[in-house]
């Protein structure tokens, strides 16, 4: 008798993906290095940021005083610079690393690139 094991991902199945791009051709022409681009999904306005490292997604609103980090740079250490103060989110765990404001963070998103295309998740 065959013996299976399921694993259920759970915070997986919570996630609903949506695509920003078939193709990383697509967004490579579409988005600059560094340069993030404002993405609407429902209700949510998104900062999604391409980089070095990979594509990067986080709640469009600054923590701060609520500036469009879209608006900002990314720079080489994988964060995202406000326009308004240059406080900066790292881009994987949301916390502000300029040491200005203790345990502020922007809200991160999960990102991932498939065959199919580039995707953004939200919590279901
Ligand atoms: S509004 Fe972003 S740092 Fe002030």
């Amino acid at each position: 008798m065959e013996f299976i094991k399921k694993i259920f991902n759970k915070k997986e199945a919570s996630i609903k993906w949506f695509k920003v791009f078939d193709t990383i051709l697509e967004a490579e022409k579409n988005m600059q290095i560094n340069k993030p681009i404002t993405v609407l999904i429902e209700e949510e306005k998104i900062c999604f940021s391409r980089t070095q490292q990979g594509f990067f997604a986080v709640a469009d609103a600054c923590p701060h005083l609520g500036a469009s980090l879209s608006k900002g740079v990314c720079n080489n250490f994988m964060e995202v610079v406000c326009p308004w103060h240059s406080y900066r989110f790292d881009l994987k765990t949301g916390a502000e690393n300029t040491g200005n404001q203790a345990n502020m963070y922007v809200k991160t998103f999960p990102t991932k690139v498939e065959k199919t295309g580039i995707y953004i998740g939200l919590e279901k």
